[in-house]
Order: C-alpha cells, then structure tokens, then sequence
C-alpha cells in the first residue's frame, strides 16, 4: 500500500511555547493535526488560572491565519501546583480548559513548581471528578530517592491511588515508556487511559546514551526526553499495546521544542521536537508492524477524543509512501530523526 487516507488526527499532548518558538512550531502540527491538547509547562510563566487559559489560547489562535484557525483547535489545560483550589479549577473549566496537568516537582522541564503531596490535593480531585475535567498526569515519582529509571514504576503507585479514590475521574498517564505502565494501565478501570509518543516508539535508552549501532558509541541529546527512553522490552510492550486496537491508549506527541543552543550544550533541556515527523513516523512504525491499514486511524484519529468525549474530526488526511531525508533543523530547532531517512510523507 502506497497511501493511507485517515479521519485527521489529534495529538493529546503537546507543547507549543509561547512567543517566537510558539510561531516557529505551530505550522508543524497545524499541517497534520486537527486538534492538540496544550501542555501548560510554559516559560516565563505556567498556565496556572483562568486568565492564563484564556491569554494562552488567544496567543495561538492569534498566530494561525484564518484558513489555519478553520482547521487547527487548541484544547486548552491548567497546571495544577500545590497551591491549586477548588475555585481555581471550576473557572479554568469555565475558561474551557477541559484538562489539568500535574507535574511532579522536578522531574521535568519547568517543573519546578510541581506536586510533591498528592493527597493535599484531594479536594482539587474532587471537583474536577464533579466538573468531569480529565486529570492528566506525568508519571514519575518526585522522591528524589527513587532512580530515574524506576521513577515511571514508583509513581504506578500514586496512579493506583488516585483511581481507587475517584472512581469517576477521567485520567490520562502522559507520555509512558514503561511494560510496567501498559500492564498497570490495562489492569486499571475504563477512566484511566494513556498517551504514547512516536519517538518512545522508536527509541530505547540506548539511542540516548550512544549504546545503539546508529548512535555510533556517542551521547544524543536530541533523544533526551523525559520520561527517557527504556528498555527493548518496554519499547516492544509500547508498540504491541499501540497497535493492539485497545481505546485506552492513544496518541500524544509530547512535541516539546528547545532551541538548539539548549539541546547542544552542557545542561541539555529535555524533550524531544517530534512535530514535523509525527504522522509519517507513525505511519513508518505502524506499517512496519502490520497494522497501518487497521489500527493507525484509532490510535491517533479516535481513541482520543472518545476519551476526551469531544466529536471525531470529519476532515481527512492522506499519507504517501515517499522517502525523504528529514532536515537538520526547522529554524533554530533540531527535529527528531534530523537528517535521517523517512519512509511516508504527508500528502499537502
Ligand atoms: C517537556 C518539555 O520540554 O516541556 N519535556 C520532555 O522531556 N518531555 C516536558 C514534559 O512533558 O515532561
Ligand atoms: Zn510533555
């Protein structure tokens, strides 16, 4: 098969930035997605009211030009930090942010501000369960005790909690990289999904830390993302349950853009800009484990929404089985795969 037409996707986690990275990367998903759900980690300031909901929205429809706007929708979340109130979340639901975010302290990209006690915010859980406002999670233990590599595992525990306690919540696990996260997921209730990107796909640890034959025994930090990239096996885990057809899991891109003098430096920033290549990608691995025909358009045109209860888009897109070598940088940023062999394209 050498095209695939599709319902047109939606990426459920995504970072977009603000100001000039915000225009940089935009177009790159507004080529491929009619939807994004938008990460609230932003800089200098996080989404963390209703009247940052709503500047933060009104930044990035005012960068799409009106064709653009017809086409792309920013769904809208608030970071929940410590200090987030029952009253704050009932006027973000009211500003239409229909998801909020916890980071814990630490473990990621401008999450200094994050969540240590998570029973201290029962009273936050419980209205979002009232209001039906989807709690989305990044799954790594804040315990500075707990190794990188087991924080995803650890903080299983939490998760397991938190469903226990609000039977009703809708709640997303971002971004897992972990068999230990798929089985907990499966075991779980219907109101906890998760997002799996397309570089946690293709990556383990190995093409990070330059053990993989393609990393040619150097460090890659363009590869350096958190959660980081596991094991063979947590990555052959990832890809069966993606592929399996099951609506609890569905696609987030975790597209998270730094400027290339933050990914090639000393302290390299974590995350991985996955926009440009994310529907080729998929289209790539999906192909590769014989499910491009059946299982691609749930996993990143349905799944999704129906767990968010949002309409399914009626727009179509199509892809072309047609190689190209992915550029070095898009205008300062280094994309994932940069100047590597893609096997799909996106039909324009
Ligand atoms: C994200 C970022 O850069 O904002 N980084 C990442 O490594 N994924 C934050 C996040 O989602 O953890
Ligand atoms: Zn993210």
């Amino acid at each position: 098969m050498d095209t695939i037409e599709i319902r047109k996707p939606d990426d459920f986690h995504l970072h977009l930035r603000r100001s000039e990275l915000l225009r940089k990367v935009l177009p790159h998903t507004v080529n491929q997605f009619a939807r994004g759900l938008i990460m609230p980690n932003t800089r200098p300031g996080p989404i963390i009211t209703n009247e940052h909901v709503d500047n933060y929205r009104n930044e990035i429809c005012s960068v799409l030009t009106k064709d653009q706007l017809a086409e792309f929708s920013p769904l809208m979340t608030i970071q929940i930090t410590q200090e987030t109130t029952p009253e704050i979340i009932n006027k973000a639901e009211q500003a239409r942010a229909i998801a909020a975010k916890i980071y814990p302290q630490g473990v990621t990209t401008n999450s200094e501000n994050g969540v240590v006690d998570f029973r201290g915010l029962y009273p936050v859980f419980e209205t979002m369960q009232e209001l039906d406002m989807v709690l989305s999670l990044h799954g790594e233990s804040p315990q500075e005790m707990v190794p990188g590599l087991e924080k995803e595992k650890t903080f299983l525990h939490t998760l397991r909690m938190i469903a226990r306690d609000f039977p009703k919540l809708r709640i997303v696990l971002e971004h897992i990289t972990t068999e230990d996260a798929v089985k907990c997921v499966l075991e779980l209730p219907e109101t906890v999904a998760a997002t799996i990107t397309v570089h946690h796909l293709f990556l383990t640890l190995d093409d990070v830390i330059g053990y993989s034959k393609d990393s040619k025994g150097l460090m890659q930090s363009h590869n350096f993302c958190k959660p980081i990239a596991k094991t063979v096996y947590d990555r052959a885990a990832l890809r069966k349950v993606a592929t399996s057809g099951n609506p609890k899991f569905f696609f987030g891109s975790d597209s998270a853009p730094h400027l290339k003098g933050s990914k090639e430096c000393a302290s390299v920033c974590a995350g991985v800009f996955t926009a440009p290549v994310a529907l080729p990608l998929l289209c790539q691995m999906f192909e590769y484990l014989g499910h491009l025909e059946d299982r691609l358009e749930p996993f990143v045109s349905e799944f999704g929404a129906k767990f968010y209860r949002l309409p399914l888009n009626s727009e179509r897109i199509c892809c072309v089985k047609k190689e190209w070598i992915v550029p070095q940088e898009y205008d300062g940023i280094v994309p994932f795969m940069a100047g590597q062999k893609i096997y799909w394209q996106v039909e324009t």
